[in-house]
Parts: structure tokens; sequence; C-alpha cells
């Protein structure tokens, strides 16, 4: 029997990846590689992405990148049947430097080219790892995204909420930064609140008053930045114990809030899916104990099936972006040369 190949290419923020993808015809999928090589150590001084220099290094990298994955594959690209890559939303350089780098493949080896949207490389991953069948419910909870989609098809979405603003990680990263803590900031919170008591500082629920599933999370951040402010004015600095109870007192907030929108959204989905109901997360705030907790008892609620994917697979990697081409073919013709790089690229 027949089975597809697919190379994938993704280079749209932080992180240069390539994967190979097979699937077999009338069986599960299989991730044959997948390489991520992160720049975090670049960026590290400079307290954020530079685009700049992120586009330079994935244009140094891929090539890299992608003889490692076919390697440990065990395949040359003449044997893939396709190249898929992340064609945006993105920062420009990055989404730039991977769509040339495919174009290049494709020219050269006359295989078919995938342009590929990063989100729904994201959204379908609980197809790849845990043979999730459609429609599903997926929170996307990352430094970049945040957004709940119910996924009826690889091609079909209804956003039914998302931030108005910063993404939760991102919050997370500012808010360890406000408190001296390291990045990326979403595991060093976690561990503080550890040691803290979440309800010494009432920070705000935002927008858990107003209906509906959008999510707000800088004012939260706000909230937390003035209350630390008050603290070094009133004592000189932060005690270690100020750390803790900020942090627990911001990750309880954040659970809240990412609890109660996910079960505002599973009713939605719920009136339209009925039964055999799944609830998938992506991104890497996933990572969250207190918050994987607070949707598993959402799901539970909803006598749904709980799906996080491994969390190489949650946060950005190029496996995603293979897969969604291979179930795009199944339905849609392949991209020309023509295929072009899109910043803004909502679903
Ligand atoms: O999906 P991801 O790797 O990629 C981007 O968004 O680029 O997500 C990274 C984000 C960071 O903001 C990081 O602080 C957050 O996920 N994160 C966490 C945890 N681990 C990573 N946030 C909360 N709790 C964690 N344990
Ligand atoms: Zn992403």
């Amino acid at each position: 029997s027949h089975t597809v190949t697919i190379l994938g290419l993704e280079s749209s923020c932080d992180d240069t990846a390539a994967a190979v993808v097979c699937q077999p015809v009338g069986s599960a999928p299989r991730v044959l590689s997948s390489v991520v090589f992160g720049q975090t150590a670049l960026h590290a001084a400079f307290g954020g992405v530079v685009p700049e220099i992120a586009a330079r290094a994935h244009a140094e990298k891929l090539d890299h990148c992608i003889e490692q994955a076919l390697a440990e594959a065990g395949i040359s690209v003449s044997q893939v049947d396709g190249i898929a890559v992340t064609s945006g939303p993105g920062l420009i350089g990055g989404v730039v430097s991977g769509v040339m780098c495919a174009k290049g493949l494709a020219l050269a080896t006359g295989k078919p080219l995938y342009g590929i949207n990063h989100l729904i490389g994201h959204a379908l991953t609980p197809r790849l790892t845990n043979a999730v069948t459609y429609p599903y419910l997926m929170l996307l909870v990352s430094g970049g995204h945040c957004q709940f989609l119910i996924v009826h098809g690889p091609d079909r979405f209804d956003r039914v909420g998302g931030t108005i603003d910063d993404a939760p990680g991102e919050a997370f990263d500012k808010v360890a930064r406000l408190l001296g803590l390291p990045q990326p900031g979403g595991p060093a919170i976690e561990q503080a609140a550890l040691s803290g008591e979440p309800a010494r500082f009432a920070f705000p629920r935002p927008l858990l008053d107003r209906a509906g599933c959008d999510l707000s999370f800088s004012g939260l951040k706000t909230a937390v930045l003035r209350t630390r402010d008050a603290l070094v004015a009133d004592q000189g600095g932060l005690h270690a114990q100020d750390q803790y109870d900020l942090s627990a007192g911001f990750q309880a907030a954040v659970v809240d809030v990412l609890t109660e929108k996910t079960r505002r959204a599973m009713t939605l989905y719920a009136d339209v899916a009925g039964s055999d109901l799944a609830l998938c997360v992506a991104g890497g705030v996933a990572a969250n104990s207190a918050i994987r907790a607070g949707l598993e008892t959402v799901a539970s609620k909803f006598s749904a099936r709980f799906v996080a994917p491994p969390l190489a697979l949650c946060t950005d990697n190029a496996a995603m972006i293979a897969y969604a081409a291979i179930e795009r073919m199944a339905l849609h013709p392949a991209d020309d040369l023509a295929l072009s790089a899109r910043p803004r690229w909502p679903l």
C-alpha cells in the first residue's frame, strides 16, 4: 500500500525546524524526525525576539536542520512526496527564509510545494499525535497565540474567542521579568508559585464579567506591576516570599480566567458537536500543571477527552507543518512557485 511522506519546514518565530512525517494510507501518521533549533540564547540579551537576528539565524540554520531531519528519517529529499513550509503568519524575515528555502528544494527536486498556515499546524497537531476526530475544541496558548477554535476540518475553523491583547505566555514572560525571575517566564513563575500564597494579592480576572470567550492579559500584568512597585516603595525591594506570592496570585488569576473561558467555549462546542467531545491544547503554556488541571476539570465536566500532545509537538515544530500538508493534499492542489510569505494570515 502507498505511504505519503512530507518534509516540513518551520521558521516563523524563534525556532528553526525541519521534520519528516509519513502516513501510510489508512493508518496513523508517524513522525520520522523532528529537529528544532531554538534561538532563545541569541535573543536573551535583548529581552525579546529581534526580527533581524531571527531571520539571519533561520537562513543560516535551515539547510543544516533539513539535512539532519532527512538523515534521522533515513531518507533523501528525492524520496519525499512533497515539501511543506510555514508561509505565515509570523515574523516576515523568518517566513521568507523558510519559503525561499522550500521553493529552492521544490524547484530542484520537482516535488510539490505546500504553503501552510502556522496556526493550522498547531490546530491539527492532536490528529497527528492522538488520532482525534473532527470536530474538536482547540485551545491554543503560547507566547504568541491565544485562541479557541472549533476545528471542523483541515480548512474549517470556527474561532469562538481569543485574546484582545497579550498572549498568556507573553504575560508569564513579562511578569517574570517584573519579578526578577529568569526567562522563559512560564516555568519560573510556575516554580515560584509553588511556595506562594495566591490569596495574598487580589489580582483582577479580566473579562470574566463579560459574556463570550475573549480573554485579556495585559491588565493583569499591569496589576502585578503596580503591586510590585508598591512593595518596592514600601520595603525598598522584593523579598523572596513576595516573588512567590506575586507569582502564585498571578498564576491563580490566569488559571481562573482560562478555565472559565474554556468552560464557555466547551458549551458552544458541545452544542454543535453533540457527543464524543474532545478538548485539545497546544502551545508552551499548556505545560503549566495548574492550567492543565483547570482544563482537565472542565473536560471531565463535559465528559470530554482531554488531549495534550507531547510538549515537543505542542510548541513550535515542523512535524505539525508536514502533517498539515498531508491533510491538505487530500483536498487541495499544491502551491506553485509564486507562493508568497504572509506576515498576517488569520484563520
Ligand atoms: O509554544 P511556545 O514554545 O512558543 C511560542 O509561543 O513561541 O510557547 C512559549 C511560551 C513562553 O511564553 C513560555 O513562558 C510559556 O510558553 N510557558 C509556560 C510554561 N512553560 C512555557 N507558561 C506557563 N507555565 C509553564 N510551565
Ligand atoms: Zn506557534
